[in-house]
């Protein structure tokens, strides 16, 4: 029995976040059921997760069991999995995650349709900045809704900022830990300010990294190298692509909106964006990505380098 009292989750939403959200559930016990718009890309989610998978199989016999997962592992985690293409499919799950895009009407049209088809136990979103309190007003059940933002790549990283709704009940709140250490996360408090805690310290980085470049004061791959010397494995333009322009984007609006001029996205930022360039998903973004490996710097922006 799981510490939650906890055993079947709902994921909706199975892009950069939901898939590794859905891998985790399901290696962790939880009968796991996502949903997005369409088969194709659920499809593509299982394959990522199937893939991911495959590469803790891989740790777990390099390793001589030390790292990873055993083969047998695998299989009861895929065998947990299942899709649907629509909300109702996922009425009987005890708990529903939902991490759609980063956009407000998007996430209070789930949340007022996942109410309005009679769903009422506990909700969670894994919005990065947008306020946990409207979204609960939306699903018309507050004191059933919070916010849980795990971190990115889920399978690797342990924290999980859980954030309480303004009428968030404590019966929710103490599921929803009990949740994180059913899932081996560490729970890491937060209020609900825009942004949190995370997002509010590290989304200014990244903004300003960008603006290093659109200023030419530093190239691409110079303004990653400096953060290295500041003991970062990864640096801001290249986490950028990791979590999605397009999410960053969202995330400093949101942030403007609650906080002030400061936060406003770089101009650089809303371009890439308005031509499709959104990071590792598309295979384009500060540099270019072959299977969510850098290849290169983007050459759409190599050319605001210091000559
Ligand atoms: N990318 C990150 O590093 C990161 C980290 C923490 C939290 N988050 C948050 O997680 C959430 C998801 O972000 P992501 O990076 O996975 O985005 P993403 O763009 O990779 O994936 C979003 C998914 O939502 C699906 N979707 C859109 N509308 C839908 C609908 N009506 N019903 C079902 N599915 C729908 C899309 O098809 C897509 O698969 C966002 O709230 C984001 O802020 C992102």
């Amino acid at each position: 029995m799981s510490e939650s009292g906890i055993s079947s989750i709902g994921v909706i939403g199975i892009g950069v976040m939901g898939n590794g959200i859905a891998q985790v559930t399901a290696q962790s016990g939880f009968t796991t059921l996502v949903m997005d718009v369409n088969e194709e890309l659920l499809k593509k989610g299982l394959d990522t997760i199937g893939r991911s998978l495959d590469r803790l199989v891989g740790a777990y016999e390099k390793s001589g069991g030390e790292k990873g997962i055993t083969a047998d592992a695998k299989e009861q985690a895929v065998a947990r999995l299942s899709i649907t293409t629509s909300l109702e499919g996922l009425l009987g799950c005890d708990l529903i995650i939902e991490a759609v895009s980063e956009r407000l009407e998007l996430k209070e049209e789930i949340n007022r349709k996942l109410a309005s088809l009679g769903y009422g136990k506990i909700l969670v979103s894994n919005t990065s900045s947008i306020s946990i309190t409207r979204l609960g007003a939306a699903y018309g059940k507050p004191d059933r809704f919070m916010g849980m933002h795990f971190m990115n790549p889920v399978p690797m990283q342990q924290g999980v900022e859980i954030i309480r709704g303004l009428a968030t009940s404590d019966a929710t709140y103490a599921t929803v830990v009990a949740l994180c250490h059913d899932l081996g996360k560490i729970e890491i408090p937060a209020e609900d300010k825009a942004g949190f805690a995370i997002n509010r310290m590290f989304v200014p980085f990244m903004n300003e990294a960008i603006r290093v470049v659109e200023e030419g004061i530093a190239s691409v791959d110079d303004v990653d190298k400096c953060t290295y010397c500041l003991g970062h494995k990864m640096g801001p333009l290249m986490t950028a692509d990791f979590v999605g322009l397009d999410t960053l984007l969202s995330i400093c609006d949101v942030l403007e909106e609650e906080f002030g001029s400061f936060y406003k996205p770089s101009p650089l930022l809303r371009r890439l964006v308005e031509s499709g360039q959104l990071g590792a998903k598309t295979g384009r973004g500060f540099y270019t990505w072959e299977k969510f490996k850098a290849s290169g710097v983007n050459p759409d922006i190599a050319r605001y380098r210091i000559k």
